[in-house]
């Protein structure tokens, strides 16, 4: 199992548990549970509705590509700390995250 831990915009927090071997990325998995994103571009890196804060476990997640920082440096409200869920693979490797949604809602 892969666990993460997810505080939404309303600062609920919840701990979710993925099998492993699910062939999404964070974005795609947040909605499998329910988690309202908008995500408008479809996982492309470009919209960032699915931007979030990583609280925990950052060094465990694959390097953002030029994409994705042209996307966040359009976000007034990105720190260093922030990534796009779209662009995190769902594995093993990144069991453990916490992370913060603070993108936009459906
Ligand atoms: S879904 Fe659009 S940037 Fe992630």
């Amino acid at each position: 199992m892969i666990h993460i831990k997810v505080e939404d915009n309303k600062g609920e927090v919840q701990d979710l548990e993925i099998p492993e071997g699910i062939n999404l990325n964070l974005m795609e998995t947040l909605k499998a549970f329910e988690y309202p994103l908008r995500a408008t571009c479809g996982g492309m890196a470009l919209c960032s509705d699915c931007h979030c804060q990583v609280l925990e476990g950052w060094d465990n997640l694959p390097e953002a590509q030029e994409q994705e920082l042209i996307t966040l440096d359009t976000r007034p409200d990105a720190t260093g700390a922030s990534r796009l869920a779209c662009q995190i693979k769902l594995s093993e490797a990144i069991d453990g995250l916490s992370i913060r949604l603070i993108g936009e809602n459906e």
